[in-house]
């Protein structure tokens, strides 16, 4: 530890751990000390401080824009297109029926490609760029909700769509970049919405919310209650998607597993 550029003690690691639960409901276990370090070194140099004691009595202290930059640096926002595929025909499957207009929410959106994953699907279904469909997308992460905004990606990013897909939904750009097509990107409305919050400022109901592979860093007392909150979020018969490690057992009583990591109500009239 004395070869390092700052001093980050136990202690420390331990203040940071109780600050992004407080903040973001993120547990970090001891394994994370390393990664930690790595990502909030960026912020003590661009604050010119030397021990990550000073950092934390920085936020400790209520700076509000630091507490962004913080919770920003400590959120993991891997994602990509058509992440776990099986989701996305459940999702047209479960559209079909239903009376328009639908309401989709994507709650932890990360960099936008989830949310534009369900409005492509959607366009597919009802085989129009302007489906009557609505997507709220969101995410604690100010950064990559920026990012999702653009709507545009790179090629690396767009490695894991069919041609096809690219050809009907992106326009290319000179640079090897591509951009969500406008009708496309009109479907989605981009907000910062921290899962955490005793309140969400948000108009329900859902036809269905797809909340993957976030739950993961949260306890599980944090999980359930998010869970309660979306329960009356979801239409009566609406489907929450989960990510692949995520299982929802422990609230039996509110949701009910209708297939691989996709949910149901438990309780429907
Ligand atoms: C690993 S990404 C998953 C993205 C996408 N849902 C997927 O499955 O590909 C997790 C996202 O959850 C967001 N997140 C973490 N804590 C959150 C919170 N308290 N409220 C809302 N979003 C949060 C992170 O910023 C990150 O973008």
């Amino acid at each position: 530890m004395t070869s390092r550029e700052f001093t980050f003690t136990q202690q420390d690691f331990d203040r940071v751990r109780a600050l992004i639960h407080e903040h973001a409901g993120i547990s970090l276990n001891q394994s994370k000390q390393e990664m930690v370090y790595s990502r909030l070194a960026k912020r003590l140099r661009a604050n010119r401080l030397t021990a990550f004691s000073d950092y934390i009595a920085l936020l400790e202290r209520g700076n509000s824009s630091e507490r962004e930059a913080f919770i920003n640096s400590l959120t993991t926002n891997l994602t990509f297109f058509f992440r776990e595929e099986h989701h996305f025909p459940i999702l047209a499957e479960h559209v079909k029926s239903r009376k328009p207009p639908i309401s989709l929410w994507c709650a932890a959106s990360s960099t936008g490609e989830e949310a534009y994953s369900m409005a492509m699907t959607m366009a597919d279904l009802y085989d129009t760029m302007r489906p009557p469909v609505s997507i709220l997308a969101s995410d604690v992460d100010t950064s990559v909700l920026e990012k999702a905004r653009t709507g545009i990606y790179s090629a690396a990013q767009l490695e894991k769509l069919s041609q096809e897909k690219l050809r009907k939904y992106f326009i290319q750009e000179s640079d090897g970049q591509a951009r969500i097509r406008p009708e496309i990107r009109e479907m989605v409305t981009f907000r910062q919405i921290n899962l955490l919050d005793e309140r969400w400022a948000i108009q329900g109901p859902f036809d269905a919310i797809f909340c993957r592979n976030v739950m993961i860093y949260f306890d599980k007392h944090t999980q359930e209650r998010i869970l309660r909150k979306f329960a009356p979020l979801l239409r009566q018969d609406g489907l929450l998607f989960a990510g692949h490690s995520e299982s929802f057992h422990h609230v039996a009583g509110l949701f009910r597993l209708r297939g691989k990591t996709v949910y149901e109500l438990a309780n429907q009239i």
